[in-house]
This record gives C-alpha cells, sequence and structure tokens, in this order.
C-alpha cells in the first residue's frame, strides 16, 4: 500500500477524486494525511473521508524557508511515501524539494512544458491556441520543469472561459492523476528513473 500526503491550496476537487479512489479497497495507495498552505476550503473533503490534516499556513512564517521547513515537520511525521501536490500554489523551497524528491509529484492544467506556473489555463486561451491539456510531472526545483509521468490534449472550444476550460481539464487532471498514482503504487512508473 503506497502511503500518500496531499498537498493542497484551494477547492481540492482533484484531492477529492483521489479520496473517493481510495475509497476502493483494491486501489493500492491510500491517502495519510492532507495539508494545505492556508484554510483551504478543500480541508472538508479530509475531514469528508476521515483522513487526518493539517494546516501551515504560510503567512504566519516571515520567509518561504521558515514556511518550508515547518511543512517538512508536519509531513515527515507521516512517513508519506508520495507527496502530491494537487493545487498548491506555492512553490516548494528548494530544501523541502531535495528532502522528499523524487517522491513529490504536480497536476497541472496545461500541457508541459506549455504553459507553465501559477496560471496554465488563462495563458492558454490569452496565447489563441485550439489545444490545451492537463499534465502529471515530477517535482524539481523549477517552476513545472520537473519529468513527465503523463499527459492528455483538451480541445479549447470557440467561446471558452478560463472557468469552462479549467472545467474540462479538471476530469482529464484527475484521471490521469488517480492513474498515475496507482502505476506509482504498483511500480509501472518508477520515480528514480521516472518514464511516462
Ligand atoms: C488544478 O487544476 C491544479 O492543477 C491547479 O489548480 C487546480 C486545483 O483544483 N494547480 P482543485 O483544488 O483540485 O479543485
Amino acid at each position: 500500500m503506497l502511503n500518500v500526503a496531499v498537498l493542497i491550496s484551494g477547492t481540492g476537487s482533484n484531492l477529492r477524486a483521489l479520496l473517493e479512489q481510495t475509497a476502493d479497497p483494491a486501489y493500492p495507495a491510500r491517502v495519510v494525511v492532507v495539508g494545505a498552505d492556508r484554510d483551504a476550503p478543500g480541508l472538508q473533503h479530509a475531514a469528508d473521508f476521515s483522513a487526518p490534516s493539517f494546516s501551515v499556513p504560510y503567512t504566519a512564517f516571515s520567509t518561504r524557508e521558515e514556511w518550508g521547513e515547518a511543512l517538512a515537520e508536519q509531513l515527515r511525521a507521516w512517513e508519506p511515501d508520495l507527496i502530491v501536490l494537487s493545487g498548491l500554489m506555492r512553490l516548494l523551497p528548494p530544501q523541502v524539494v531535495s528532502e522528499f524528491a523524487p517522491r513529490i509529484i504536480n497536476t497541472h492544467p496545461a500541457y508541459l512544458p506549455e504553459f507553465p506556473g501559477a496560471h496554465g489555463v488563462r495563458d492558454a486561451l490569452a496565447a489563441g491556441v485550439d489545444q490545451t491539456g492537463a499534465s502529471i510531472i515530477q517535482v524539481d526545483d523549477g517552476v513545472d520543469t520537473g519529468p513527465l509521468l503523463a499527459q492528455e490534449r483538451v480541445a479549447v472550444l470557440p467561446g471558452d472561459t478560463e472557468e469552462s476550460l479549467h472545467a474540462r481539464i479538471k476530469p482529464v487532471e484527475r484521471r490521469l492523476l488517480i492513474d498515475v498514482v496507482r502505476r506509482i503504487a504498483t511500480g509501472d512508473i518508477d520515480l528514480t528513473g521516472a518514464r511516462a
């Protein structure tokens, strides 16, 4: 059984999908803890599934490094096999990445390396492309630059807004995330030598 810690900032719909999946005894992973960098609404999903949760508010620390150390201390206590960044809207400081790498993955609402960063959906729309996508990557010290684990295209439709496009990308992200976590658990994806 793969023990997963999930970090969020927002509504946590991808987290919820993973929690629903892990309720299936045949699924080879479980969520051992959910963490957030703020009082995120998505923490309620952890409560709904009786999963432990914690919040390490970014704004309570004067530097990213201090925040990162407090976050790492929480994570260490749960001894996760894998950390999933599922809408965590903060860059992890390098010391946290190096402590837990290569066992950190991130979901991203664009077809990386296209449109990295915090506004992947908005940037794709602004660029006028007719397709974007969803990606799951391994986390390194860059901004969405780590090795790709899975990705899929999503069409941009005439009249799309950031909200409508993101709403079509998220179900793809969820499906990819659930599949990647399963493949990590079964050894089909080896994070020490990542391959898609
Ligand atoms: C996802 O699209 C994630 O990739 C992005 O933020 C969104 C989080 O959505 N970074 P949710 O909190 O899982 O609903």
